[in-house]
């Protein structure tokens, strides 16, 4: 079977899309020219195995024959354990990330045959271990009272525990029908496992701000942006993995229906390869309208116009993942619906909030107005702010300290502060941007803008190895746009 030794890489595989997904094992490590020439002659596989020459006893180097697929922990080992993956935490931020086209996850996802089921496998159990190290290092460089804290220590937790199950599978020697399973288990119950992880942090967040050990505003928030964002991309891929292989995971393909290179299909996974922008605006605009009627007993209406844009018919379509665009639409009408609910209140009818959606060459641009009284240009650099909200708290942060089944997707209208910051994360994780500008006393503009050619969207991935990334304090703070630059390509 095919592998990823790292260090002595085979030639890449035979399918074009394989080589596209998984394009730059060797690159590796990170750091100066030593550091390279020593790290270089290590691969992972012995990492994860010290040699018998190494002075410290040797630790397991996979996982044990009698284990039933995802019972993948390591029997506690306590400090040693610890110790062993601390080291391995660290190797692995050495590897690149690999950062993934929408173009490329379409095309390989268009052809589920069973060999590039076990090369997903390959690639998402060696890609998770890299980018699972890369948010471990995110979250050890916060102040030591901030990993103290009950809440962001849970989630530091699960990391390092999905880290371990990763590396574990990545490294192992199972045959390759168990390591497809294996990993295809470990990625479902590793999202389960996560599901929690933005309440938690939020949770967190607030316990810090209410004890006052938050020195670092911006900082924070920094870090919020680098860790949501490698967050919705493993998600996403891993989502991406269950979907498109569900038939091989569920073991229940016969073979025939293997390859299908030239599917027409619409959907691949989670993507929709001509999704109508308009429609899921219009479904957003719904939701948003029934929770602010809920709320308010009115809602505003929503008017959606897409005029006509250079060589298409119709309404623009475009190659997305709807539940992203459905996202950031909900939250930028729920936002929306309460300024104007809010600002005319007792005027009927409400004035609608006006949507205009036009695909050009490079851009499909959407543009979301309301008349709901704006924001001041104060206010302007505090709304991308996590936790910044001029609504009040939800319930749920004030009584309920287990977010096990919560998520920000069932959201009250408005009060975490989440919207915004979430929202542009996704416009931004292959490639787009939301932005706002406003009026004081008169509403409001969001603009999302999001690549229109697949080919273009790439993922935009923070990377903890750039030593400038790292949360230290606000005065060598790092900015946003250092991991936002995509211009070429990619900096890896
Ligand atoms: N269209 C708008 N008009 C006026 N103010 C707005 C608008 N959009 C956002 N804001 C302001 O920005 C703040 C932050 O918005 P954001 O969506 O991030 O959080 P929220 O709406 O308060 O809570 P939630 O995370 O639940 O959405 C809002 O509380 C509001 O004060
Ligand atoms: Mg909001």
């Amino acid at each position: 079977m095919w592998r990823l030794p790292y260090t002595a890489m085979p030639a890449a595989p035979t399918a074009a899309a394989c080589r596209v997904l998984l394009p730059v094992r060797q690159k590796l490590p990170v750091g100066n020219a030593a550091s390279v020439a020593q790290h270089g002659s290590r691969s992972l596989t012995r990492l994860v195995s010290p040699g018998a020459s190494q002075q410290q006893r040797p630790l397991p180097n996979r996982v044990p024959a009698n284990r039933q697929p995802g019972d993948l922990i390591l029997p506690d080992l306590g400090h040693r354990r610890r110790a062993w993956l601390s080291t391995a935490v660290l190797e692995y931020t050495k590897y690149s990330l690999n950062p993934q086209t929408l173009k490329t996850v379409a095309d390989f996802g268009k052809v589920p045959s069973k060999d590039n089921f076990s090369k997903s496998c390959t690639f998402l159990a060696t890609e998770a271990s890299i980018r699972l190290a890369h948010m471990i290092q995110e979250i050890r460089a916060l102040p030591q009272d901030h990993l103290d804290e009950s809440h962001i220590s849970q989630v530091y937790e699960w990391y390092m525990r999905s880290f371990e199950d990763f590396a574990l599978v990545a490294t192992s020697q199972d045959s390759e029908r168990d390591y497809n399973k294996s990993t295809s288990f470990l990625v479902n119950r590793v999202l389960e496992r996560h599901a929690p992880v933005v309440m938690t942090t939020a949770l967190g967040i607030r316990a810090l701000r209410r004890t006052g050990a938050m020195r670092d505003d911006q900082g924070m928030n920094e870090f919020l942006d680098r860790f949501f964002m490698s967050r919705i991309a493993i998600r996403f891929l891993f989502q991406q993995h269950l979907t498109v292989f569900n038939a091989y995971i569920q073991d229940e393909t016969t073979g025939a229906e293997e390859v299908n290179p030239k599917s027409s299909s619409r959907w691949v996974g989670a993507i929709d390869q001509h999704c109508n922008v308009a429609a899921v605006a219009r479904h957003a605009a719904e939701s948003a309208r029934l929770l602010c009627e809920d709320k308010y007993l009115d809602s505003p209406e929503v008017i959606i116009t897409t005029p006509p844009s250079s060589g298409e018919d119709g309404e623009p379509e475009l190659v997305c993942v709807p539940s992203h665009l459905y996202h950031i639409m909900f939250e930028l009408f729920k936002n929306s619906c309460r300024a104007v609910t809010e600002f005319h209140d007792g005027t009927t009818p409400l004035p609608p909030i006006e949507v205009t959606i036009v695909k050009g060459t490079n851009d499909l641009g959407i543009r979301i107005s309301d008349r709901g009284g704006g924001i001041s240009q104060r206010e302007l650099n505090e709304i991308f702010s996590y936790h910044y909200s001029t609504a009040e708290e939800p319930s749920i942060f004030a009584d309920n300290d287990n977010p096990q089944a919560s998520d920000m997707n069932h959201a009250p209208l408005a009060g975490f502060g989440y919207g915004l910051p979430v929202s542009r994360l996704y416009a931004r994780y292959f490639g787009g941007d939301l932005t706002i500008s406003s009026l004081e006393n008169h509403g409001t503009d969001a603009y999302v803008h999001l690549r229109a050619n697949p080919l273009d969207a790439t993922e935009v991935l923070p990377s903890a190895s750039s030593p400038e990334l790292s949360y230290t304090s606000s005065l060598k703070r790092p900015t946003v746009k250092h991991w936002l630059s995509q211009d070429t390509h990619t900096p890896y």
